[in-house]
């Protein structure tokens, strides 16, 4: 495609924000001076929030947000291949039509859809190990790369060595065109956005299942767009996840 997308600035923006091995090494400290993490208008009028009197019915799903952590240390057990079809439900499954509009999980700008799902699986229950990607609309996984794909993901995001000793990968890509070509500029927010959401619901849906996940966000853009053999200014690699089975000790906290 020879069209404006790849001079856009919103595509300028990932550009110049992403790491590389060559730059990453002379990157400056930022130069912005630091905010608190949390603000207060301590002069306001305040009302405390109740703790104790969440329903029954919606209280199952608070230990899923109470024990959620990034986990970087996972047990050698392989997920279950329902489990792991439990996340991706989880992450972007179809659950409504709406006219034409297959619609998901997760909330996405003009229900466009744009984030692709990427899995390097190393342990899961009669899967062989490799790189697939999440056919959303078949509910299904297609193998890209057969072997183990791990230790590409885990040196394509700066060498996390957790990464490897997950049981599954996740990297999500953003389809710029399927967003930008309708919101122009503003839709590169909305890939993030997206992609924050899917992520959010893949690790929630973890937790469910006994699993635990770390987001990664530190990767070589370019490799990881090698990796998964898309073209790195029309599928932008956004966001990644380890998944994998807790520790006996991890569960028992
Ligand atoms: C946008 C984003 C990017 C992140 N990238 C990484 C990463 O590359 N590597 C990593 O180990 N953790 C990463 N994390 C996890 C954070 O370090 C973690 O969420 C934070 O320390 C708070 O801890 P908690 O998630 O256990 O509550 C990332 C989190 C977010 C939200």
């Amino acid at each position: 495609m020879t069209d404006k997308l790849h001079k856009s600035k919103a595509l300028q923006f990932f550009r110049t924000t992403a790491f590389d091995r060559t730059t990453i090494k002379t990157l400056k400290k930022p130069e912005f001076s630091l905010e608190e993490t949390f603000k207060t208008y301590p002069e306001a009028r305040q009302i405390m929030l109740p703790r104790t009197s969440w329903k029954l019915q919606e209280a199952r799903i608070i230990p899923l947000f109470q024990q959620r952590r990034s986990l970087r240390r996972f047990s050698s057990e392989a997920v279950p291949l329902a489990d792991l079809a439990f996340m991706l439900w989880a992450s972007q499954g179809i659950t409504a039509q709406v006219g034409n509009h297959l619609l998901r999980t997760v909330p996405s700008a003009g229900a466009l859809y744009p984030v692709e799902t990427y899995i390097s699986i190393k342990r899961v229950d009669g899967v062989s190990p490799g790189l697939y990607h999440f056919n959303v609309r078949d509910f299904l996984l297609e193998l890209l790369e057969e072997g183990d794909t791990h230790k590409k993901c885990a040196d394509a995001c700066l060498n996390q060595q957790f990464m490897e000793a997950a049981a599954v990968n996740l990297i999500w890509t953003g389809v710029a065109r399927r967003c930008m070509s309708k919101y122009g500029e503003r839709g590169a927010r909305y890939l993030l956005l997206d992609a924050a959401h899917i992520c959010q619901n893949t690790i929630i849906a973890a937790e469910a299942v006994g699993c635990g996940g770390c987001p990664v966000a530190a990767f070589y853009d370019r490799e990881v767009a090698a990796l998964l053999g898309v073209e790195e200014h029309e599928e932008l690699p956004l966001y990644a996840a380890s998944v994998g089975k807790k520790s006996k000790t991890q569960e028992s906290r």
